[in-house]
């Protein structure tokens, strides 16, 4: 069953008097119970796109079209009020600082406890008993101690656990981890890895797993999206992406982690362009070795090389 699903995503920033375009015509879709990973280098829309779903963009963002399906309700024709009811309840969101979510201002179990409330009939002790037990499943030592604690006093891991026992008591049916783990160092980043994998399981969830780290979602998701300049350029089942990568940018990319055989790294020549740069054609053709003449000139459509596999390229096939 697909849970969410967006179609021909366009998104951009007005600036001035000029509208800049971030995301182009941006298509996928979630299947409950899956990781759905989004990776690609550093500005190509990746939070933008996450940030669409939750309807938490900048003020100068703008969705000019296209549509997000959540459970079959288009998102974007949702009055706010709904909206609300769906954000930090059925879709949840780890960002990639922990400070963005938690409010340094009031204890962890005060701000578990909203969420708590918020989504059962639980109060007082028993919720307070119920945020033990949720502290308890992501893994939180001494859990009944650490309740009156401020953020400040958890390590950024710790952070992280606790904003995912706000998921997992809001019974998220969608959680979008955005570079969840890219401010901890790597052993706590596969233990906070792991325990996603874990509560997906327990409260049988969905993860749009957001990373530029092709090795992390080679491990932890079952289909996935490359996202190139706002487009993305590829999309299939994680396996079958890594074993066969079709587009160019995703063959540059496999190619740039790191092989322990030959103990050598080949990083992708160049920069991604910004947004504030007009490129015609494929915007991947400066940095493309493969490209032709109509990579210059158009962008090209969508095309099937294989079960559930797209790519977005005029050479490749
Ligand atoms: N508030 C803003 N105003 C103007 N442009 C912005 C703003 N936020 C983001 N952008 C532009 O939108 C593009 C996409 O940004 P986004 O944050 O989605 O990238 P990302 O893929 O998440 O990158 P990263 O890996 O660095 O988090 C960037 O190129 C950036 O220039
Ligand atoms: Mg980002």
């Amino acid at each position: 069953m697909e849970i969410l699903k967006t179609e021909k995503l366009n998104l951009g920033f007005q600036i001035k008097n000029k509208f800049y375009q971030v995301l182009y015509n941006v298509d996928f879709s979630i299947q409950q119970g899956e990781t759905f990973a989004i990776v690609g280098e550093s500005g190509c829309g990746k939070s933008m796109t996450a940030m669409s779903i939750i309807n938490l963009l900048p003020k100068d963002a703008k969705i000019t079209s296209g549509k997000i399906f959540f459970n079959g309700q288009n998102l974007l024709e949702l009055p706010q009020k709904e909206l609300q009811k769906i954000r930090g309840r059925k879709i949840s969101l780890i960002p990639q600082d922990p400070m963005t979510s938690l409010n340094p201002l009031f204890t962890v179990k005060e701000q578990v406890k909203e969420v708590v409330e918020m989504n059962s009939d639980l109060r007082g002790d028993s919720a307070d008993k119920r945020i033990i037990e949720l502290f308890d499943m992501v893994k939180i030592p001494n859990a009944k101690n650490r309740l009156n604690a401020y953020p400040h006093e958890f390590s950024g891991g710790m952070k992280q656990r606790v904003i995912i026992s706000m998921a997992l008591a809001a019974n998220a049916q969608l959680i979008i981890a955005d570079e969840p783990t890219t401010a901890l160092d790597s052993t706590i980043q596969l233990q906070i890895m792991d325990l996603l994998e874990e509560i997906k399981k327990e409260i049988n969830t969905s993860i749009l797993l957001i990373s530029h780290d092709l090795g992390l979602v080679a491990n932890y998701s079952q289909n996935c999206a490359v996202m190139y300049c706002g487009h993305i350029v590829e999309n299939a089942p994680t396996k079958e992406l890594i074993k066969n990568p079709k587009h160019p940018y995703t063959e540059a990319l496999i190619n740039s982690l790191p092989n322990f055989e030959t103990n050598t790294i080949t990083s992708i020549e160049g920069q991604p362009p910004s947004i504030y740069e007009n490129i015609i054609g494929c915007s991947f053709n400066p940095r493309c070795k493969y490209a032709i003449n109509e990579c210059h000139k158009n962008f090209p459509n969508s095309k099937k090389v294989g079960e559930n596999h797209i790519i977005k390229c005029f050479v490749k096939d």
